[in-house]
């Protein structure tokens, strides 16, 4: 299992969304954040110290699948996110060792498989 993830620009994450909805991928999590990239902008130093750096708004998401959902992930962050202008964002993969879905006690590639519960199924 790996957690997928994906930090982009707000105005794509509708764009991320579809794409994942588009890849059958339904768990995942997003919060506003704030960060900088790799752009090595004019430092400014004040009295020796100060740096100043712009932190842009950006949305972060994060998606815990089974190996084989992996690359859809990552395609759905890119395809969704992608203007192609500086600033679309980073994609991270990283190993996830457990998951456990609270409600069954089920847990590991159990508890990231998508089920179909019903109605209330997006709670
Ligand atoms: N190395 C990093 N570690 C953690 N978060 C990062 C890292 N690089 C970028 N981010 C996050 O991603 C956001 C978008 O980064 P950004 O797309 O500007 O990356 P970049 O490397 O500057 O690429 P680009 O040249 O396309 O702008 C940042 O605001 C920050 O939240
Ligand atoms: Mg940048």
């Amino acid at each position: 299992m790996k957690l997928v993830i994906g930090i982009v620009r707000p105005e794509k994450a509708n764009d991320v969304l579809e794409a994942l909805y588009r890849a059958h991928i339904r768990g995942f999590s997003l919060m506003r954040v704030q960060g900088h990239g790799g752009e090595t902008e004019r430092v400014e130093t004040y009295r020796g110290t100060t740096v100043k750096m712009a932190l842009a708004e950006k949305v972060r998401f994060e998606v815990a699948v089974s190996d084989e959902f992996v690359q859809s992930a990552i395609d759905a962050l890119c395809d969704g996110a992608r203007t192609g202008e500086v600033g679309d964002g980073k994609v991270f993969v990283v190993d996830l060792e457990h998951a456990v879905r609270i409600r069954t006690g089920e847990a590991d590639l159990f508890a990231v498989t998508p089920v179909d519960d019903g109605p209330e199924a997006a709670t």
